[in-house]
C-alpha cells in the first residue's frame, strides 16, 4: 500500500504530532510522517521526532517576513515530497500564498468546538462562560484563523471543579484520538 506523505508543523510540545506518528506505525495507516517542521528550533516535540528518526526542518522565523519564511517551509515540504500538511500546535499565522498552495490538503486541530472559541486560551474562556460541553475540532485550513470547513469534532463534558488545566487535559486526550482518525480519513478520500 502506498501511503500519503504528511508533514507536521509544530512550535512546542508536540503531543498531537506524537499521536500522529504513533498512529502511523500501524500497518493499515494510510499516511506516513515524512517531515516535522518547527519555527522554534528548540521545540520540545523535535526530540521525539529525532528519536523516531523522522527528518526535520527547524528554523526560527525571526528576521524573515511571513512570506519569506513560509516559502522556506513550503520548499522543505516539497523537497520531502509531502502531500498533506497537519498543523499541530503551530503558533504562526500563515501567509495567503502558503494557504493557497496547500488548500484542501492542510488541516489543523483546535481545542474548542468551533466555531466557538477561536484563538487562544479556549479552556479558560469555556469555564468563564459556564459552558457544559467543550471539545476539539479538526478543520481544513483557510486564510482565516481557526476557520475553514470542519472535518470532525470530539466533545468532553465540563465537570464540577474543573480548572483550565484539568479541562485541557481532558480535551487533549480526545485530540490525540481524533486527529489521527481524521487525517487518515482525509488522505483516503
Ligand atoms: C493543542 O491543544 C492543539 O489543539 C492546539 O495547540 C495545542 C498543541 O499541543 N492547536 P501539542 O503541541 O500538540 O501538545
Amino acid at each position: 500500500m502506498s501511503r500519503a506523505r504528511v508533514g507536521i508543523l509544530i512550535s512546542g510540545r508536540g503531543s498531537n504530532m506524537a499521536a500522529l506518528i504513533e498512529a502511523a506505525r500501524k500497518e493499515d495507516c494510510p499516511y506516513e510522517v515524512a517531515l516535522i517542521v518547527s519555527n522554534v528550533p528548540d521545540a520540545a516535540g523535535l526530540d521525539y521526532a529525532a528519536v523516531n528518526g523522522i527528518p526535520q526542518f527547524a528554523m526560527s522565523h525571526k528576521g524573515l517576513s511571513r512570506a519569506e519564511f513560509d516559502a522556506l517551509v513550503d520548499g522543505a515540504l516539497r523537497d520531502a515530497d509531502v502531500e498533506y500538511v497537519a498543523l499541530a500546535g503551530y503558533m504562526r499565522l500563515l501567509s495567503p500564498g502558503f494557504v493557497a498552495a496547500w488548500r484542501g490538503r492542510m488541516v489543523n486541530i483546535h481545542p474548542s468546538l468551533l466555531p466557538f472559541y477561536k484563538g487562544l486560551d479556549t479552556h479558560r474562556r469555556v469555564l468563564d462562560a459556564g459552558d457544559a460541553r467543550h471539545g476539539c475540532t479538526v478543520h481544513l485550513v483557510t486564510e482565516s484563523l481557526d476557520d475553514g470547513p470542519i472535518l470532525a469534532q470530539a466533545e468532553v463534558p465540563v465537570l464540577e471543579g474543573d480548572d483550565a488545566e484539568a479541562l485541557a487535559r481532558r480535551v487533549l486526550i480526545e485530540e490525540h484520538k481524533l486527529y489521527p482518525r481524521v487525517l487518515a480519513d482525509l488522505v483516503r478520500s
